[in-house]
């Protein structure tokens, strides 16, 4: 069942986290409804520029309406990740989007402002909500690239200005993490600091952590130990941070790049180890099943697992 970002919101706001997961195709979305049915839990499926590109974006609305057939005990919603201007409004007139994000976050204040205030005001003439975002995360997304010393964490005085005067339902905060598999160096930690006191002054909009895979050593290194050249210094969120900032308002935790990781490893260790091989179905096979134990065990490190029942019976209400 498709339902609103903000039903789930609701529920879960200083409870526990909605995992948020990037798909692509339909081994991803497949591997990620049966982890969300194995473990119980809700979850936004998200389509960024690029994803909507990769295939065609109604070959992807398509493949997510399949899985709501196939699994319809799941319960989620569906976001645009990262759009501009134009795609979210293409997102918001096609009927099919919960919610959608506008990054303007590389513009001024000002500007973003604007920007997110006029897709504010349209989403929300068709009811559907808006996570903007305000400060910036370090690492890659979309064709943005942000280094390290560039990377600026929100400003919590700012936030209070930035939601009061867009009307945003969600905040995108920069709070120390950062995109890829090429995060920070050496210690990479959520700054408990900077959540808490933004919520302090937007308590009860939610907050929307990215940049949030963990980038396992042990993905790593058996990425690498099949022909892989990842960094192996990278570092991530760990993942028992999840909960606690959770309790704080981080609501909906992004998680995209763990996931990449689990196919690049599950098909580089596959050729590998049968280098004859040209058949690309039994590796979607290990994938999807592995992909749906990764996203299971996650689920439970953000609070979301065992959560469907109590959802299904607030909805009903
Ligand atoms: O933050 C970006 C997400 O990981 C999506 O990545 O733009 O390469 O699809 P993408
Ligand atoms: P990761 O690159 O840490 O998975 O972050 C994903 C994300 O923020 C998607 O918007
Ligand atoms: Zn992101």
């Amino acid at each position: 069942m498709i339902v609103t970002t903000a039903e789930l919101y609701k529920l879960a706001y200083g409870k526990y986290a909605i995992g948020a997961y990037n798909i692509n195709n339909a081994e991803q979305t497949m591997g990620l409804f049966r982890g969300c049915i194995q473990s119980k839990a809700p979850f936004i499926i998200q389509i960024s520029k690029g994803a909507r590109k990769y295939t065609d974006k109604r070959m992807l609305e398509a493949i997510i309406r399949s899985a709501a057939e196939i699994f319809p005990e799941a319960i989620f919603a569906v976001h645009l990740d990262h759009g501009d201007e134009e795609t979210c409004i293409d997102c918001i007139h096609s009927g099919f989007y919960s919610s959608v994000m506008i990054d303007a976050s590389h513009e001024s204040f000002e500007q973003n402002v604007a920007i997110t205030k006029r897709v504010v005001d349209l989403a929300h003439s068709k009811g559907i909500s808006v996570e903007a975002e305000l400060g910036q995360l370090g690492g890659v997304e979309e064709d943005i690239q942000v280094d390290e010393g560039h990377a600026c964490l929100t400003n919590p005085e700012e936030a209070v200005e930035f939601v009061k005067l867009t009307g945003c339902d969600a905040l995108a905060a920069a709070i120390g993490t950062s995109h890829g598999a090429y995060k920070f160096k050496g210690h990479q930690s959520l700054r408990f600091d900077v959540i808490e006191s933004i919520q302090k002054r937007i308590y009860g909009t939610p907050i929307v952590m990215h940049g949030s895979s963990s980038v396992p050593k042990e993905e790593v290194r058996r990425i690498n130990a099949a022909g892989g050249t990842l960094d192996p210094s990278a570092c991530g969120v760990d993942e028992n941070e999840y909960l606690p900032a959770a309790k704080l308002g981080v609501t909906k935790i992004n998680i995209d790049t763990d996931g990449r990781l689990v196919w690049t490893r599950v098909h580089r260790e596959f050729f590998r180890d049968k280098p004859s091989e040209f058949d690309f179905r039994p590796p979607g096979i290990t994938f999807q099943t592995e992909y749906a134990n990764f996203i299971a065990a996650k689920n439970v490190k953000l609070g979301s697992a065992d959560k469907l029942d109590e959802i299904r019976a607030a909805l009903k209400k």
